[in-house]
């Protein structure tokens, strides 16, 4: 029994919240062990955001996240906000910029995150230890007894920060939420989510002709959630912003609805243009809306090889609901393989919203993207990351 490594925290996952969890604890004095399977830790933190990581954003509200609880968020988000994060983030003269709503990206690398968090965490004193695989968990007279590849380690708090699905070559494995089970937590149905569509066999051959074309339209679910912002035609599907945010909220089997045009009223411009513009043909009339070669796929599409002047009433519907309206039924999604996060997880109910320990056995924390909180696209997953890992290590 000699080889037995002790320390008061053990937390399994080096990633976003894992780091920020250990910084905290580490700083209240605790003895701390970060524990991560992979060769080296924050892995997606170095592939986000397009290698700039947006770390945050300026406006960060329940309302930016998905629950089947959705005040979970509520208390860990108002004590650690994005202002603390940006504070931190200023402390270390990490140079960032603000983009379209509010989304804070680093203007040199994400490393700069990265490094700033394993400077904190040798500041504070915390212990990392890379490629360590965790076998098994068990709680024993008021202690937990990890078997790992390393040997034993035994612990008063066990932090469980194993992140979600998405990306399964960066390390993302489903440990987290055995552990939970393990200890009597319930899961919340899982998915990969802010991920692109996929194309259904009768649009994909037409369609997938169009890759890399980008239009800025109003995408909603059949319920009415929408979201307003750029779309990429691509060979396997939609993509851009646009779709990956509404992936939060499709579910599988249901229809998108698209507008192509959402700025203006199709049938008003064509009966404006048809007065002085009736020999226009309607494909070069609409190129003054979209790129040539969508313009030209909807023409083709519908059939209507026509002048502006020669448009029935008919027509006119049928344009106005196509543009306005347009139906799409994804194949699917492209699924972890490109996913950013997992929607769902870990309940909320059986965990505090205050400490993030699980209220079914004493000194188990969960934080993180293992729980069941999504954020929208734009910087929230990792604000949750920091909030809740904070919060946790604040009690652990
Ligand atoms: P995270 O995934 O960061 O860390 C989990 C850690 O646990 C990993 O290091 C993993 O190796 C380890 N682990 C897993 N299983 C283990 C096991 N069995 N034993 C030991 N260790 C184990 N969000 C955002 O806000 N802004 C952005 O710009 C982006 N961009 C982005 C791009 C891409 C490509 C992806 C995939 C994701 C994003 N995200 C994002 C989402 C964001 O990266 C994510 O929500 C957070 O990293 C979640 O932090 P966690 O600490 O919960 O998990």
């Amino acid at each position: 029994m000699n080889d037995i490594q002790s320390v008061d925290v053990l937390i399994i996952g080096a990633g976003a919240s894992g780091l920020f969890c250990a910084i905290e604890a580490a700083k209240r004095g605790r003895n701390v062990l970060v524990v991560d399977h992979a060769n080296k830790a924050g892995k997606k933190i170095l592939m986000s955001g397009g290698g700039r990581c947006n770390f945050t954003n300026m406006d960060v509200t329940p309302a930016h996240y998905l629950s089947q609880n959705p005040h979970f968020v509520r208390s860990a988000l108002s004590r650690y906000s994005q202002w603390d994060f940006i504070g931190l983030v200023c402390q270390h003269e990490v140079a960032y910029h603000e983009r379209d709503h509010g989304q804070l990206f680093c203007d040199n690398n994400s490393k700069d995150i990265l490094n700033l968090l394993l400077s904190e965490l040798k500041t504070a004193g915390a212990q990392l230890q890379l490629n360590t695989k965790i076998e098994s968990v068990e709680k024993k007279d008021g202690l937990f007894l990890l078997q790992s590849s390393s040997g034993v380690i035994q612990a008063q708090s066990l932090v469980v920060a194993t992140g979600g699905l998405s990306i399964p070559t960066m390390g993302a494995s489903d440990f987290g939420y055995k552990i939970a089970q393990q200890f009597g937590h319930s899961l919340v149905e899982y998915r990969a989510s802010l991920v692109p569509f996929t194309w259904n066999t009768a649009d994909k051959q037409s369609w997938s002709e169009l890759s890399g074309l980008s239009q800025t339209v109003t995408v909603s679910t059949e319920s009415g959630q929408a979201f307003h912002l750029d779309a990429l035609i691509t060979h396997r599907g939609l993509s851009g912003p646009a779709m990956l945010q509404i992936s939060n909220y499709w579910q599988p089997g249901e229809a998108l609805f698209i507008d192509w045009l959402p700025s203006i009223e199709i049938e008003v411009e064509i009966q404006q243009a048809r007065h002085q513009q009736g020999k226009k043909q309607l494909k070069n009339f609409l190129t003054g809306f979209m790129p040539t070669r969508l313009a030209e796929h909807f023409c083709a599409l519908w059939q209507l090889e026509k002048l502006l002047a020669d448009l029935t009433k008919d027509d006119v519907a049928t344009i106005k609901s196509q543009l306005h309206q347009w139906c799409f039924k994804p194949g699917g999604t492209e699924g972890y393989r490109t996913a950013e996060v997992t929607l769902g997880g870990v309940s909320t109910e059986q965990v505090s919203s205050k400490t993030m320990q699980s209220q079914l056995c004493e000194n188990l924390y969960l934080i993180g993207e293992v729980l069941d909180v999504t954020g929208h696209l734009g910087g929230y997953n990792f604000q949750w990351a920091w909030s809740s890992g904070w919060a946790a290590g604040q009690e652990c």
